[in-house]
């Protein structure tokens, strides 16, 4: 841990400008610095530095923070490691605090755990390249044309057919075998310890920085189960983590999108034909989570599912991930019966890549493969695709694409638009009223709670007045939660306020970008008369909310009362109108 004095010597003494130059060129655009952001494949700059705030932002793709949030995001490094990069570019000695015993320990076990997975990694990595037991994975792996320098990529291994040679190794390198138990490499019996992995080509699961945090054994030949993963533990969360994402970085950091495959040997095709923006499950379903880290990295997303029904199963679930968390996704379809190992044992990578230019959009490729399944030929199956539809059509978030699709399901069915709305449940949806899924989706910009955000960051006076009125009075959603951050941290800490500070105590991403968004946009730093934004700007936000109370009074009466749509309207209704009368 680094004291804070240190961290705030720190922050004084480096410049954002500085700091951000060494990465990305800027040039001087009135009061900021304006670049190619490094977070996403742009054309023309949208990504702001603002000097005298030391904040940066990104209008293309919402990334913002300081200095330190910038370093942590493009080295892949943790905060500390940021505040130590820095500090050493600038001559600052830091010396770590002194642990507690419990920080002590957890740092020292989750290091030994690390030392354990590399030990590991490198006992099954020297049988397959070396040993004897060896040969027969050796074979394996020429048979299926995979070469030294795919192996030591991916760091291959191979697990002797040995009770308990990692055993032997780890108690040799002196390990304490209760903690390679909790990784589940080893195991413990009545009649001793012994390995997990035994008879097996070992793939290292590895996390974004390329740290060993699992393995995956495959058999040699067609016995079953065909994989054992490693137990979930301490290290290793299955539904978080994408096999082969510290590969796929470098090539989606330069803008490429990340596609996403089912096997490990489907990644190992795909990375030995030269297509590195490549990321596996492991073995399970993708999760909310995953779609999350595919968001934090990439701006579109590509799958490549197996065309069998388990695929399509998959393609499905993805795609509403997808469009929950507003990811542009794409789906590949290789010929029926390929995957992508063997599509490419025949075709050449530029063949890939023209069918990955092929890829529909996933909501179209959902309803074509609907309609594959049930032709529209009754009236029947048109209401029963139509209700597969409806529920996966809510959650596109933009509003043309969405009278887009609205337009091709229409025709594909063969139904009048009005005969699709009315079974929507009532009334055309806008991009304004509640999404099915209110607490997943974005919320559009609010101008006025941003600037009234502003006035709060700015101008004590209008401060003063903002809680007077009463926080939740005048914010709601992510900019209330902002509003009570920036006002703690205000109230808080002495009268030199620097707000590059606040960038750090904002850790919630959605929270982040709008906080450096508001820091870079000159038109809130302008001298203006704040008495009379605030009147303007409450006095919208009250018409504001009465519009909405009459969008949700429309929608109630269509609804059915005794839905769960229609309680949560309610309620919000209820608030809303609370909200304006205190106003
Ligand atoms: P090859 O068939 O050798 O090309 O391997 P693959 O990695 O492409 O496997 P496959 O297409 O059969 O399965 C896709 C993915 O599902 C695998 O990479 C594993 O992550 C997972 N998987 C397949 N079989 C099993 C199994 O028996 N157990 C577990 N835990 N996972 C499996
Ligand atoms: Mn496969």
């Amino acid at each position: 841990m680094i004291p804070e004095e240190k961290v705030r010597e720190v922050a004084e003494r480096i410049s954002i400008v500085e700091v951000i130059s060494d990465y990305v060129p800027l040039r001087r655009a009135g009061a900021n610095f304006l670049g190619l952001c490094p977070f996403h494949g742009e054309k023309t700059p949208s990504f702001n530095v603002s000097p005298a705030r030391e904040i940066f932002h990104c209008f293309g793709c919402g990334t913002g923070g300081n200095a330190f949030s910038f370093i942590m995001k493009i080295e892949g490094i943790s905060f500390p490691e940021a505040v130590k990069l820095l500090a050493r570019k600038t001559g600052i000695e830091i010396e770590d605090r002194q642990l507690t015993p419990t920080e002590k320990k957890a740092q020292d076990e989750h290091s030994q755990f690390l030392r354990i997975n590399d030990l590991t990694t490198s006992y099954y990595r020297s049988i397959l390249q070396h040993g004897q037991e060896g040969e027969a994975a050796r074979q394996y792996l020429t048979d299926r044309a995979v070469g030294e320098d795919i192996t030591e990529a991916y760091r291959l291994g191979f697990a002797p057919d040995r009770r308990d040679g990692l055993v032997k190794h780890l108690k040799n390198n002196g390990i304490d075998l209760n903690l390679a138990l909790k990784l589940g490499v080893l195991r413990k019996s009545e009649s001793g310890w012994y390995d997990l992995f035994r008879n097996r080509l070992i793939f290292p699961i590895k996390d974004a920085r390329g740290h060993v945090i699992a393995f995956a054994g495959r058999v040699l030949d067609t016995s079953l189960p065909k994989y054992i993963n490693s137990p979930e533990s301490p290290l290793y969360h299955k539904s978080s983590v994408l096999f082969g994402l510290d590969m796929a970085l470098p090539s989606v950091r330069t803008g490429n999108a990340i596609i996403i495959v089912e096997g490990y040997f489907d990644h190992l095709a795909l990375y030995r034909a030269g297509v590195q923006n490549v990321v596996a499950t492991c073995g399970t379903a993708l999760t909310g989570t995953h779609a999350g880290l595919i968001k934090r990295h990439a701006e579109r997303v590509y799958t490549l599912f197996d065309s069998d029904i388990a695929g399509r199963k998959a393609t499905v679930k993805s795609m509403e991930l997808f469009l929950e968390q507003r990811i542009p996704a794409y789906v590949i379809s290789l010929p029926s019966g390929d995957d992508p190992d063997s599509f490419l044992k025949e075709h050449t990578a530029e063949e890939f890549i023209s069918l990955k230019d092929k890829a529909r959009p996933a909501f179209e490729y959902f309803v074509r493969s609907l309609l594959a399944e049930s032709p529209p030929d009754s009236v029947d199956s048109k209401v029963r695709t139509i209700d597969e539809i409806v529920p996966r059509f809510r959650k596109i978030a933009d509003s043309v694409e969405r009278d887009l699709y609205e337009k091709e399901i229409c025709r594909l069915l063969g139904i009048t638009t009005h005969a699709f709305r009315k079974r929507m449940g009532g009334g055309k949806l806008s991009s304004q009223e509640v999404p099915a899924d209110k607490d997943k989706t974005e919320q559009p910009a609010d101008n006025v709670q941003e600037t009234l955000l502003a006035l709060l960051l700015y101008y004590p006076e209008a401060r003063v007045k903002i809680v007077q009125t009463g926080l939740d009075n005048i914010f709601n959603d992510d900019y209330l939660e902002l509003a009570r951050t920036a006002l703690d941290y205000l109230s808080d800490s002495s009268d030199t306020h620097d707000f590059s500070q606040l960038a750090e105590i904002v850790e919630k991403p959605e929270l982040k970008s709008l906080f450096s968004k508001i820091m870079v946009s000159d038109q809130y730093l302008a001298d203006i008369e704040w008495r009379a934004v605030f009147d303007q700007c409450t006095r919208s936000h009250e018409k504001k909310q009465l519009s909405s109370i009459k969008e949700i009074a429309a929608r109630l009466a269509v609804l059915d009362q005794g839905s769960e749509e229609y309680a949560l309207l309610l309620k919000q209704a209820d608030a809303l109108r609370t909200r304006k009368s205190k106003l």
